[in-house]
Formats: C-alpha cells, structure tokens, sequence
C-alpha cells in the first residue's frame, strides 16, 4: 500500500517502515464541550480520516489533574458520543478512552525521568490552570504535558490536530522525542510529531470578552456556545454576545483590533468553510443584528444535528462502551509492541 492510499491505523501496525503518517488527537472528558473544542479541534479531524490512518482519544487520565466529579465514565461517553456524532467513523479511526491502554501511564514514567523541570517551568497552561494556588494544585496537573507527549508518542504518531493553545505542548513533546532519541542513541526511535493547527478559528474566543479563550471551565454559560444547547440557547447567546458600536467593515487590521467582532466573523468563517477576508466583504457595511441573525442560523444548522446525533447515541451507552471497548483492543495493539521496545531502549530488565 503506497503512503497516499486510505489506511486504517490496524493497517499502519502491518508497515514496519519508519513514522508512517499517523494522527493522534484528544479531548478532556471535563464540562461542556463547546464551539471552540469543535472548530478548533474536532472538525478538523473529520477530512484527515480521508488521508491518514486516525487515533482519537478521550484522555480521561488528563481529565483527573484537576478537580473532578465521579461522573467520569458518562462524561468520556459523551465526548466518545461528539466525536463520531461530529463525523468520525469508529471502524476506521481508532476512537478509545485513554485509562484503557497502559502503554500510556507506562510510557509518562519515562518521560517524566526525560523532561526537565525547567521545560515544564516555562508551560503557560499550567500556570494559567494554576493560578495563584500552584502549591496545592496536583503533582499531575504539573507533570500533564508530559503524559500528553506520551499519549502522542505511545503510537509514533505523526500529525497532531490541535487548537492555538496546545502548540506548547506539541514544542515539548517533539523535544522530549529528541531528548530520548539522543540520550539513549536511538536516532530516529521517536519522530517529532507535527501540530496541526487548521482553519480560521484556532483560538475560538468568549463570547462575552474576545480576548479571553472560549472555555469549559468560564462560569458564566453565555460565554459559550455547547454542543449540547438547544437552537433557543444559540440563538439567545449570540443575539447576547458582546460587540461594540461599528458596524462591520473596514480592513482585516481593522477588524482584528476589535477582538469580539473579529471572534463572531472568524466563526461564521469556520461554519461556512470560507476565510475571514470574504465575509468581511459580504457584511461590509452590515449591522450586527443582522449579521447575528445568519450567525445564529449558521451554528444551529451545524451544530443542532451533532446534538440530536449525540442524544440519540448516548441513550445506548452499551453500544458506546463496545465501540470504546473496541478501539482499546486496536489502540493497545499499536501501542503495546511500542512500549516493549521502548523499555528494551531504556535497559530494563
Ligand atoms: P480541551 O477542552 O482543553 O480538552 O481541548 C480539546 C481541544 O479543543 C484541543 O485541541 C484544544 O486546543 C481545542 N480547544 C479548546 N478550546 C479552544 C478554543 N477556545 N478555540 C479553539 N480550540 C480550542
Ligand atoms: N491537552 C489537550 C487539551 O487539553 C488534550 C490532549 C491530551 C491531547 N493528550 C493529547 C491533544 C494528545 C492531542 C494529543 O486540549
């Protein structure tokens, strides 16, 4: 099979020959998922099942660095749930929850003896996801990037599709590759995995302060648009979401100094798979009332049947645990044959 024909990851285990192309992405099983996770993540990942064999991970393990409910297990189907409901087909991608495969606590170990502090010093997640509790923040939200290297790693895998905000962790994880590839003088054992950070809206912002990340953990629920929300709930928090006076226009500088009104039109950019510059021009002149409107019909058209897909799995958890089931058997097999070499590299016993 050549480099360019569809393959399945299984298929991929079959080809000996060095860093085949492979994705390896994630999503935390913690809160809401949101238009953020969507846009910058997971819609990416739909059209590169086309191209390259695909792992897709809920990484349950990072969901437990910080503060978390026992509701654990549904929170990881429903992201499982989003995924394929977004368009990512089980059979051919690898879709699977992260506690499932050892490969992946195992291989953070050695890492965690790899990294040095100082890299995970300069990591700004952790120091925003700190705060000003850093002292009684977990020993794992602080070793976190490591374990994600890991995940990454555990599969050789070669593309990461990621939002703006993981490029950090990408930049370790690929100097925590090389620091073992040197350290054990095994050039090459590890490839350096490349982030991908596609689309208009690699940083999707709040939709009450556009200088601010739309996130999960942001209290004030019209910050962001779930996939859960009902097409009211859409429609209210855009008609609600923040702008200033202007109308829209002027040039992409221009807009880009206007961070909400940037944010609303990079998103309708994303949902109508167009570039920012082109919307610009369609609504040059426009209110934002108006434009609100076509927003709202955007995004309730895009995301409404993600959701009714999501309720209607996620009425048969069963069937949601045997796809996971499933796709732990076929990750574990990639990554367990990984890890054996890798602790024969290490010189264990
Ligand atoms: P998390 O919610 O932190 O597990 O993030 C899952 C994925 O969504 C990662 O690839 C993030 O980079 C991406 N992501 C999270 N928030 C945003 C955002 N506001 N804009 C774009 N991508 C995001
Ligand atoms: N840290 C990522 C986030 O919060 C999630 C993640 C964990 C991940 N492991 C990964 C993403 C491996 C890509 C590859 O968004």
């Amino acid at each position: 099979m050549s480099d360019t024909a569809v393959q399945t990851p299984d298929s991929a285990l079959a080809q000996p020959a060095k860093h085949k192309p492979l994705v390896f992405s994630g999503v935390q099983p913690t809160g809401n998922l949101h238009l953020g996770n969507y846009l910058g993540a997971i819609r990416n990942w739909v059209p590169m099942q086309e191209e390259m064999p695909c792992i897709f991970c809920v990484v349950d393990m990072h969901a437990i660095t910080a503060s978390f409910e026992p509701d654990l297990a549904d929170k990881t189907r429903e992201i499982a749930a989003a995924y394929i409901a977004s368009g990512i087909d089980p059979e051919r991608s690898i879709v699977f929850a992260q506690s499932r495969v050892p490969a992946h606590a195992e291989l953070a170990w050695i890492f965690n003896c790899i990294a040095r502090i100082g890299w995970l010093d300069r990591m700004t997640q952790f120091k925003e996801k700190a705060g000003k509790n850093k002292e009684r923040s977990s020993a794992g939200l602080y070793v976190y990037p490591v374990l994600m290297a890991a995940d990454i790693l555990a599969y050789k895998a070669t593309h990461v599709p990621v939002g703006e905000d993981q490029k950090q962790h990408l930049e370790l994880a690929r100097d925590i590759a090389q620091k073992f590839n040197n350290d054990l003088n095994e050039p090459g054992w590890f490839p350096q995995p490349e982030p991908m950070i596609l689309g208009p809206t690699p940083r999707v912002m709040s939709l009450r302060d556009g200088k601010a990340k739309m996130s999960k953990s942001e209290p004030s629920d019209l910050s962001r648009i779930n996939l859960k929300d009902s097409n009211d709930e859409i429609a209210t928090k855009i008609r609600k979401a923040r702008t200033d006076p202007e109308p829209i226009g002027g040039s992409m500088a221009e807009i880009d100094a206007r961070p909400e009104a940037s944010n609303l039109i990079g998103i309708y950019a994303a949902l109508a798979g167009t570039e920012k510059e082109k919307v610009l021009a369609q609504f040059d002149g426009a209110q934002f009332s108006g434009f609100k409107n076509e927003l709202a019909e955007l995004l309730v058209s895009t995301i409404g049947p993600i959701r009714d897909r999501m309720d209607h799995m996620l009425k048969d958890k069963a069937e949601i645990d045997r796809i996971l089931s499933r796709g732990a058997e076929r990750a574990d097999a990639i990554a367990a044959p990984i890890l054996a070499e890798t602790k024969r590299i290490v010189g264990f016993l």
